[in-house]
């Protein structure tokens, strides 16, 4: 008989209140009016920068308490757990590199990003620069490469649970 060992409360909230956020930005972003040459950050588009500054900074937070805590013992095959490692530090890579392109891409139109809109952030690029501009596509292909890397990490926790009928999902079960 198994024993579940869970991550931390800490890490199961930050993973859920990520993943919430990160459906958000998708439908955000892939809703919202497509951004020109003169568009402002208003309306959805400013909802988009908002969530995904909030999401920056609980990522921030999450690395800091992912590399102080350690995550639960597994009981997994090494080729398994080499699988998922690598899925997990691709999720959080593209999870720091994803927003920051967006980041870019705005300071090059001149928006002010502001944390929660309150508080000023600086500007990652000179305003017009080209690299800047051209970020907005690398931002929004990346954002494909996180979905499709989501949808497999997805997949492979429900195989777990209702394929192989091991505990690795409960690992990250809120209650
Ligand atoms: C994980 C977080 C994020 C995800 C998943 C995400 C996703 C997306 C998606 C799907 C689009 C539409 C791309 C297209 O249809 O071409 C988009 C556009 C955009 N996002 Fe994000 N985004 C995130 C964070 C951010 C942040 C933090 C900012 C700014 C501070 C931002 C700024 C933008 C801008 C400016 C665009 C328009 C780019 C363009 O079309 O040139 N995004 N984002
Ligand atoms: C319904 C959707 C989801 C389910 C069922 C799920 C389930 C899980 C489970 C069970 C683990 C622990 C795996 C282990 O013990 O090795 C985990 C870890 C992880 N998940 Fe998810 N997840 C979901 C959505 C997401 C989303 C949307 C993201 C990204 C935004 C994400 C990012 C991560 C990361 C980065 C880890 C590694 C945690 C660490 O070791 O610090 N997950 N997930």
């Amino acid at each position: 008989m198994h024993t579940t060992i869970r991550y931390n409360t800490v890490a199961r909230l930050l993973h859920w209140l990520v993943a919430a956020l990160v459906a958000g930005q998708f439908v955000l972003g892939w809703s919202m009016p497509d951004v020109r040459h003169d568009t402002q950050p208003v309306g959805l588009i400013a909802w988009h920068i908002t969530a995904g500054t909030a999401l920056l900074a609980a990522m921030i937070f999450r690395l800091l308490w992912r590399v102080t805590h350690r995550p639960p013992a597994d009981d997994l095959a090494p080729v398994l757990r080499a699988i998922s490692l690598a899925t997990h530090w691709a999720l959080y890579t593209l999870l720091f590199v994803v927003p920051i392109l967006g980041w870019i891409n705005a300071s090059s139109r001149a928006w002010q990003i502001g944390l929660f809109r309150v508080i000023p952030l600086p500007a990652l690029s000179p305003v017009g620069w080209s690299f800047g501009r051209a970020m907005g596509d690398v931002h929004g292909f990346l954002a494909w490469v996180l979905f499709i890397l989501i949808f497999v990490h997805t997949a492979a926790a429900l195989l777990h649970r209702y394929v192989l009928r091991d505990r690795v999902m409960q690992r990250m079960a809120l209650w």
